[in-house]
């Protein structure tokens, strides 16, 4: 069994300080710090059971930019099909010669078990589990308040939409209060979830706007709402009644920032417009996503002794 910094599978499992070690670190490879120096090489394998543009790539970029020797395993063509259970492909990659897997799963929590299981040596990072949590969005997430506030002490963050199937609102808000954010959640109430009670209050967007200093928008997942919530679901309304609407976007503070997990549903979360905005920070959030992924990375080749003494 590894230690939590051999896996990084949720970053509640941090102290504040390790978090804080990470944001720092992955703040320096923006700044041009070099990639350390591996002992050997290390096999890294990504495995996608979800789509995915932005998580995927700035993994394959940031194992690029650490010198590791990367797998892409596609899951279309791979004995999944054939029923193979998540337990045995972990099993198979760690047998082939892998060192870590990436790995995003629709099954919350998908890394539970594993992670206890004492013949598992290889590293696991949790790069999506379905509603549960998502790492490395809420470190780039961090990177890009820290960058623009230089502190999280006293922010206010409106957490907005879909709220009741997001990881990113699941792991935001409990990293984002544990580092001393102050969170108000904002949707439809169908869509609202008794579980983020703990981390702040649901209330309505128009009376939120003016105070913040970080709205983020989230994305309508469409495809984990079921078929009745499909079929009555209508763009339009969404935008009109929990959409970030240029008009509303003009109540927010000068300096309050934009964000958006992305893929951004254009017209819906919030005006077409609004996405490259001056106060927008969504492509930002991308490009952090990389150093982000580099910093995690990092961090497990570190617990595992895998990296030369600087
Ligand atoms: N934000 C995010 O996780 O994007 P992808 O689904 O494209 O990875």
């Amino acid at each position: 069994m590894l230690t939590e910094m051999e896996n990084l599978v949720d970053l509640d499992t941090l102290s504040i300080r390790e978090l804080n070690d990470l944001l720092d670190l992955a703040l320096m490879y923006q700044e041009g710090k070099n990639a350390p120096t591996l002992k050997r090489d290390v096999r890294i394998a990504n495995l996608f059971f979800e789509n995915s543009t932005r998580t995927v790539t700035s993994f394959q970029m940031a194992e690029h930019r650490l010198g590791l020797s990367r797998f892409d395993i596609s899951v279309a063509g791979s004995s999944v099909q054939k029923g193979e259970s998540l337990e045995d492909t972990i099993k198979t990659i760690q047998a082939i010669g892998m060192d870590i897997a990436v790995v995003r799963h629709p099954a919350t929590g998908w890394y539970r078990e594993l992670v206890a299981d004492r013949n598992l040596h290889l590293s696991l990072v949790n790069a999506g589990d379905g509603a549960g949590v998502h790492p490395s969005q809420t470190l780039l997430d961090l990177m890009t308040i820290k960058k623009e506030f230089g502190h999280f002490d006293g922010l206010k963050v409106a957490i907005v939409g879909d709220l009741s199937h997001s990881r990113v609102a699941n792991s935001d808000a409990k990293i984002f209060r544990k580092l001393g954010m102050s969170i108000r959640f904002a949707g439809p109430e169908e869509w609202w979830s008794e579980e983020l009670a703990p981390f702040g209050s649901f209330e309505k967007l128009d009376d939120l706007l003016a105070d913040v200093d970080v709205c983020m928008c989230l994305r309508v997942q469409l495809e984990r709402i079921g078929q009745a919530g499909r079929a009555t679901f209508t763009a339009n309304d969404y935008h009109q009644q929990y959409g970030l609407t240029k008009a509303r976007a003009e109540r927010l503070k000068k300096t309050a920032i934009i964000m958006h997990p992305a893929p951004v549903n254009r017209g819906i979360e919030l005006d077409d417009e609004l996405v490259e905005s001056k106060q927008s920070r969504i492509f930002d959030q991308m490009a952090n996503g990389v150093y982000a992924r580099m910093a995690m990375l990092t961090r497990i080749l570190e617990e595992r002794d895998l990296l030369e003494k600087e």
